[in-house]
Order: C-alpha cells, then structure tokens, then sequence
C-alpha cells in the first residue's frame, strides 16, 4: 500500500514574497508538488522549484475555476496517492481563504495536515499603504468583513454593528459591492465623510492607493476603475494618520 502524504496548508501572503513566513519559504523551496490560488503573487511562485509539480486551481471572485469541493477532492487524493502537498492560498489560510474548509476534508479524509499561516491582505495593504488598523484615541477595533456574497444575494450585513466611528472597516472582495457597502454605512449613520482607501494590489511592485470618502466612493470607484485584488479600509485611521509625509516615507522606504 502506498504511504498517505501530508498537506501544508500554507499561506503566501499579499504579493511581497518578503512577507512569507519563514515556514512559508521553506515549505515551498522544498515543494515536489504545489497546488495554488491564482491570489497566490508571481514572485512566490518564482520561489517554488523548476521541477516541481504545479497545479493552478486559479480561484477568481464569481468563479472558480475549480470548485471547492473538487479542490478538497483533489487535496485528498493527492495525498492519498503518496504525495507531499504544499497548498499555497493568498494572504492567510483561514482569512476568507475557505482553509477551513480544505482542512475540514483533509481530516475527515485522516489525511495529516498542518497549517501555516500567512500575512493577511489587510495588514499587509494596510502597512504598505502607512495606515494603521488601528490608534489609540482614533480607532479602537478592527473588522474584517467581506464584500462578497457566495449565492449573489444582496449583503445582508449587520449595518449598525459596523456603522462604528471607532472601528476601523477591512473588506475583502468589496469592489463590486462598494456602492452598496456605502449605501448601507451611510443608512445606519456613519458620516458621509468618512475617509476611505482603496488599496489595489497591494504590496506588490504595482500597488496603488485611493483615497475617498463614503459619499464620494461611488463615483470615485467608477473613475479609479481598480483591478483586482482590490481591499477597502474605511475607518477616521484612513485621514487621521496616513499624512502625507508618512504615505511618501512608506514609499521611499519600499523602493
Ligand atoms: C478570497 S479573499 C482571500 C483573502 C486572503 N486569504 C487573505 O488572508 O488575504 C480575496 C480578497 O482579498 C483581498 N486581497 C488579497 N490580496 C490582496 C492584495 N495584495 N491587495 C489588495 N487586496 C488583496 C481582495 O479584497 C481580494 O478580493
């Protein structure tokens, strides 16, 4: 009988390949076979070796172009199949990255597995764009939430709970649905001049950053027209402390 390979489950990070974990960068220059995420930077993928085995399971927003459950399958037999498996998803595994689900099939399948995990898209953007998540007497939490709904109903999100002008706002997949996300904000009572971000592509040699507000971000977002990966931080840490001084010494320093 073959022997069970194992599975890494292991995050890549933003872009940047500096900002892998040092697991992260092990596990791949040792890879014999990576499955990835088409999130997953160019640059990390320059990192894996030439002769391993690569298999592009090229997640987009609104399609997949390989369902997840037929990921899971394929996860498990791999593994089953003898093979080691380094599983590269972007940003952090468990961070709207469904790892949750792949390690949900990897154990139920008594296929062993280990997680590592990964910078996640908003504190990479944020740190590359010189906005912190969160200040002391400006923003005192922080929400991830996603601006994407799986069966494309309208987002149903708790508006009041997030209408909060001391949290600071991190949506993921929210280009789509800026518009809406503004709208509902906006109703629940957060001011109109709320400062916004828009950070695309964020930590990688092509990133960009807008600025908005929430009554301005509509029309903003059809003038910016952002590329994908896109993520949005709303919150008063967006105006209050990304002064421009700062944003030009988060630059410099990068180059
Ligand atoms: C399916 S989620 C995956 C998130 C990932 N697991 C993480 O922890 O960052 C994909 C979304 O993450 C955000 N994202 C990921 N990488 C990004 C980047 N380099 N710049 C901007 N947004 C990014 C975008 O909102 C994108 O639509």
């Amino acid at each position: 009988m073959t022997n069970r390979g194992k599975v890494a489950l292991v995050g890549a990070g933003p872009g940047d390949p500096e900002l892998l974990t040092l697991r992260a960068a092990r596990l791949i220059a040792g890879a014999r076979l990576v499955v990835f995420d088409r999130l997953v930077g160019e640059a990390v993928l320059d990192m894996v070796p030439p002769d391993a085995m690569r298999v592009d399971v090229g997640k987009q927003t609104g399609r997949h172009s390989l369902p997840q459950d037929e990921i899971n399958r394929l996860l498990v037999d791999l593994a089953l199949a003898g093979h080691d498996v380094v599983r590269l998803k972007g940003g952090d595994p468990f961070i709207f990255g469904r790892g949750g689900e792949e390690a949900q099939a990897l154990a139920a399948a008594g296929v062993p597995f280990e997680v590592v995990p990964g910078i996640t898209a908003a504190a990479g953007c944020a740190a590359s764009a010189g906005i912190p998540l969160t200040q002391r007497g400006v923003a005192e939490s922080v929400r991830l939430v996603t601006g994407h709904r799986m069966d494309d109903r309208d987002l149903d999100l708790d508006w009041t709970s997030l209408a909060d002008p001391r949290c600071t706002l991190v949506v993921y997949m929210g280009v789509a649905s800026a518009e809406r996300l503004a709208g509902g904000l906006r109703g629940a009572g957060l001011a109109g001049e709320t400062p916004v971000a828009l950070i695309e592509r964020g930590t990688t040699p092509y990133q960009r950053t807008f600025y908005s507000t929430l009554d301005g971000l509509a029309a903003d977002m059809a003038a910016w027209r952002p590329q994908p990966p896109s993520l949005l931080v709303i919150g008063q840490v967006v105006a209050h402390v990304t002064l421009p001084q700062l944003r030009s010494l988060v630059h410099e320093a990068a180059q």
